[in-house]
């Protein structure tokens, strides 16, 4: 089978690899339709995940054919369309028992924080991805779902991962009616919160990024207010300013440990590597919400640790939340709201890239060339 294979940051191909086999009786082997490249890809792209191993294949929004079952799976079937949510989890342990499939305590050796995902690193259990034509898929009667008749492939494929987990940033930030929140970052998992933040009752959505195409996009497609803060000379004076000094009730972090926008923040980080990627986007989070307010984090730091102003949060008597997002537990409210036309997911859809032409698309979302929001992985007809 066709697969992308990690050589080394920056550098991606598609290689020949074999097709996945069942290794344990509750395994199912996925034909994949589509997949897509997540702002989390990216992390493993520049090489910032730990233990991201060369001929690895990335890839954990994706959605595709059951293609061959193993002996005890009793849900699937070969042939049925499944959308895969991007937590491999065990649905029976502590964790999982108590909804937290993100943190399931069987399927990761390294298992003390996260848990496990498709295609990200051995940090994450070493489970090779879904931006191939075939992927493995563990605990097949647990986490993945046939795609329900009346839903679109693309919606169901940013069910995977984005829209859960914008929509879990603003779950996370317990949004009582009538709330400012102020989103950093406009990428799809922002977007996706922005505008999930408007059905939890919000009164007032602000979302802050540096590339205006982003921010247009935050306007038109989530209704929100914009800020460039490549355009505000301190974004969180700003951000105080526009909310009557006070700062806004809920701030989401949907950036991470990437963020732009701090030069000291950005050398400690990416050049002399004294933390674990740059907090900038957290800290203003933490700056710009008033006291007692609620801080939901859901861009991804590593397990190195990162600069973050605890002791405001802490002074300023803070709640802060976060998590990656468990994925299943969001799918039937959102099910309902794609079903009631509140949300259409593929809308942020700008690119939809052959899988030989992969490492194109990866350079284009990294770079944040031509547009891109979010861009699709697609196959060959079979
Ligand atoms: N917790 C989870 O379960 C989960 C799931 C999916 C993605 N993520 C994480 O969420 C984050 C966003 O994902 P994405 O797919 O939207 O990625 P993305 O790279 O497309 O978007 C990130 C956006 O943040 C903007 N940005 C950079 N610095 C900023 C700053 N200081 N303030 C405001 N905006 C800034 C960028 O310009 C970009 O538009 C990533 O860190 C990703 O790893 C977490
Ligand atoms: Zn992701
Ligand atoms: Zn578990």
């Amino acid at each position: 089978m066709h697969a992308m294979v990690y050589r080394g940051p920056y550098k991606i191909r598609v290689e020949e690899k074999d097709i996945p086999k069942i290794e344990h009786p509750n395994d199912a082997i996925v034909r994949v339709k589509t997949a897509a490249i997540c702002g989390s890809d990216l992390h493993l792209y520049h090489g910032l995940m730990p233990d991201t191993r060369v001929g690895t294949t990335f890839g954990h929004e994706f959605v595709g054919t059951v293609h061959q079952v193993g002996p005890s799976v009793q849900n699937l079937a070969p042939g049925d369309k499944v959308m895969v949510p991007f937590n491999i989890y065990c649905g029976s342990c502590y964790f999982c028992s108590r909804g937290l499939f993100s943190n399931c305590h069987n399927v990761n050796p390294n298992a003390t924080a996260v848990g496990a995902i498709y295609g990200y690193s051995h940090t994450c259990g070493g489970y090779d991805g879904g931006q191939a034509e075939f992927v493995r898929v563990p605990f097949a009667d647990v986490g993945p779902v046939k795609i329900p008749p009346w839903m679109d492939e693309e919606d169901a494929v940013m069910l995977t991962d984005a829209l859960p987990t914008g929509y879990f940033g603003a779950q996370l930030g317990d949004i009582a009616q009538g709330d400012t929140v102020v989103v950093f970052g406009a990428g799809p998992v922002g977007l996706f919160a922005a505008k999930s933040a408007w059905l939890m009752g919000a009164g007032r959505v602000i979302v802050v990024d540096h590339l205006q195409y982003r921010l247009d996009k935050a306007r038109t497609f989530a209704h929100a207010e914009t800020c460039n803060f490549a355009q505000i000379p301190d974004i969180v004076v700003h951000l105080k300013r526009i909310t009557d000094h006070l700062g806004a009730d809920v701030a989401i972090d949907a950036v991470g440990a990437e963020a732009d926008g701090n030069f000291i923040q950005h050398v400690t980080a990416a050049k002399l590597k004294l933390q674990g990627g740059s907090p900038i986007a957290l800290n203003w989070a933490i700056d710009a919400v008033r006291k007692g307010g609620t801080v939901s984090v859901v861009g991804a730091y590593g397990p190195v640790f990162s600069a973050v102003k605890f002791g405001d949060a802490l002074n300023k008597g803070l709640t802060l939340r976060m998590n990656q997002c468990p994925v299943k537990r969001q799918w039937p409210r959102l099910f309902e709201h794609i079903q009631a036309g509140y949300l259409k997911p593929s809308d942020i859809v700008t690119h939809r890239i052959p899988l030989e032409h992969i490492a194109e698309g990866y350079h284009l979302f990294s770079a944040k060339l031509d547009g891109c929001i979010k861009p699709l992985i697609i196959f060959p007809a079979t």
